[in-house]
């Protein structure tokens, strides 16, 4: 049979010690990006999260409604995941950038990150109060980043229906600090 794909992403990443700092342990996730059975099976499964909000589970689950309205994504490589999945489910992409890089009038999170300390920001009109959000992105370390994400869409009125990681690195508590919602990570490492 086909392997399971938690083990086919942990065989395809690369472990790079001491990155970007000492005693960081960066783990490269380019090279599953790069396999092209891989990404796909990647995309399909942060496509398919267990719903976390009640709200949404009620209306949620048929073949043809996964639950979500858009897929928000966060700067940078959440990007190359969260358009794949919004084109393999049929809606929109929202991107979550960086300071300074949206034009228009946004809205601004601070967030503390596992080497160092940012701002992410998202369009005010990006998010339609009530849509129903899946939020991606590659990791899940500290979960600063994500929950600065979850706490915008929130802010303009989005209701997040999970939020979906390729890898959640289970010692940093991402997990907990992103309760109530739910966590859907392809690997857990
Ligand atoms: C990495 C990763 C996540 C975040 C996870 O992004 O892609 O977004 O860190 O860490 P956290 O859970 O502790 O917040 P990074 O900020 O390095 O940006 P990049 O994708 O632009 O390289």
């Amino acid at each position: 049979g086909e392997q399971p794909l938690d083990e086919l992403i942990a065989s395809l990443t690369v472990d790079i010690p001491d990155h970007p700092e000492p005693g960081v342990l960066f783990r490269d996730l380019t090279p599953v990006f790069a396999d092209g059975p891989a990404f796909g099976r990647m995309v399909r499964g942060l496509a398919a999260p267990a719903v976390s909000d009640p709200r949404v589970a009620a209306v949620a689950g048929g073949a043809d409604d996964p639950g979500y309205d858009v897929v928000v994504g966060v700067e940078a490589r959440g990007f190359l995941l969260a358009a794949a999945v919004a084109y393999h489910r049929g809606v929109g992409v929202v991107p979550v950038r960086k300071a300074g890089k949206l034009p228009r009038e946004r809205i601004a999170a601070d967030y503390s990150l596992e080497y160092g300390t940012a701002t992410l920001e998202l369009h005010a009109d990006s998010i339609r109060p009530g849509a129903r959000v899946l939020v991606v992105d590659d990791v899940l370390a500290t979960g600063g980043t994500l929950g600065a994400t979850v706490g915008l869409v929130e802010q303009l009125g989005g209701v997040v229906t999970a939020v979906s990681v390729v890898v959640e690195l289970v010692a940093l508590a991402g997990r907990e600090r992103l309760s109530p919602h739910t966590v859907h990570a392809l690997w857990t490492a």
